[in-house]
């Protein structure tokens, strides 16, 4: 596996590797683009993309331009050695792993001198966007970046991050990029909390806690199959589950299309029921799909 630091040094490997096996049967590459502190939910994007690509590449970069002043960049966790490990077992033929200097520049990210991608501003006015100014926008330029500079056939996101996954969606499109983006199924612990690197702010109560907010979403679900439609009632009987766990803040319970974000007043054929939650210092997302059979 071959750890990689720089730009350059991605363009030389990639070019390498698209010119030897050009020779042999056509290339694929498959991008999994990651903050690190791999845990289970990564590793199903990167075995789904081993599964479906000749070469898998894992980016591992914690983007500053994604958080906000008052957010998590210098507590997120940083496990480099273990994410090492991991993805060598994984399979992965190459990690990048740039510095914040080595990937934007001397320039630094936040600075107006930078060029932005601005996504869908109807996408990022909902849900998650709404509570985190500049977020989608930080994530959108990264994405970019890291498509543009890998050029990948195929691109892995996890729906637990559904309304990123959207907005990429959605970018993918209006920019013509190339790469396909691939959704995947969100890995959750046996108690139904979504595995996520946030997950390691959760004291061991708390992370017990956490778990209501899935239950929250199997509330719903139930009364989505026995033929509730509205989505006043389907984001009650979340918050009424929520309730049960005083511990735990929610910021927001919504139903909206999992295409394009809209708020829906009832569920036609697909909806998606999102919720964020603050527990303690740390805050949570997760979401479920509702879809008539
Ligand atoms: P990160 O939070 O490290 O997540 C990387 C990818 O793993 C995302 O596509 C995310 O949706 C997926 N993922 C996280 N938890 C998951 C779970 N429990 N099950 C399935 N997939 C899961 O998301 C980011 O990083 C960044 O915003 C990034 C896209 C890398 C841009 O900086």
């Amino acid at each position: 596996m071959r750890v990689l630091k720089t730009v350059e040094g991605v363009k030389r490997y990639l070019g390498q590797a698209r010119r030897q096996q050009n020779a042999e049967d056509g290339v694929a590459v498959g991008l999994v683009p990651t903050m690190g502190n791999l845990h289970r939910g990564h590793l199903s994007l990167i075995e789904r993309a081993r599964l479906e690509n000749s070469v898998v590449v894992v980016s591992i970069f914690v983007n500053p331009l994604q958080f906000g002043p008052q957010e998590d960049l210098a507590r997120y966790p940083h496990t480099p050695e273990q994410d090492l490990r991991l993805c060598e077992q994984a399979g992965v033929d190459a990690v990048f792993m740039p510095t914040v200097t080595a990937f934007y520049g001397a320039a630094q990210p936040h600075s107006d001198a930078m060029t932005r991608v601005m996504p869908s501003k109807a996408m990022v006015a909902v849900l998650c966007g709404s509570h985190r100014p500049g977020h989608f926008e930080g994530v959108a330029t990264v994405v970019t970046k890291l498509l543009s500079l890998v050029a990948p056939d195929r691109a892995y996101f996890g729906y637990k991050d559904a309304q990123q996954l959207a907005i990429l969606k959605r970018l993918a499109h209006d920019l013509n990029l190339p790469s396909q983006l691939v959704g995947c199924p969100t890995v959750r612990e046996a108690s139904g909390l979504a595995l996520s690197s946030r997950n390691s702010y959760l004291s061991e109560v708390e992370r017990q806690q956490a778990a209501v907010i899935y239950r929250g979403l199997l509330a719903a679900q139930q009364c989505f199959q026995a033929g509730e439609r509205l989505s006043s009632a389907l984001t009650a009987a979340v918050a009424a589950e929520l309730a049960q766990e005083p511990s735990l803040h929610p910021q927001y319970v919504e139903l909206v299309h999992p295409e394009t974000l809209q708020p829906l007043e009832r569920v036609e054929t697909l909806g998606m029921l999102a919720v964020a939650a603050h527990l303690g210092a740390t805050r949570l997302i997760d979401n479920i799909l509702l879809r008539d059979r």
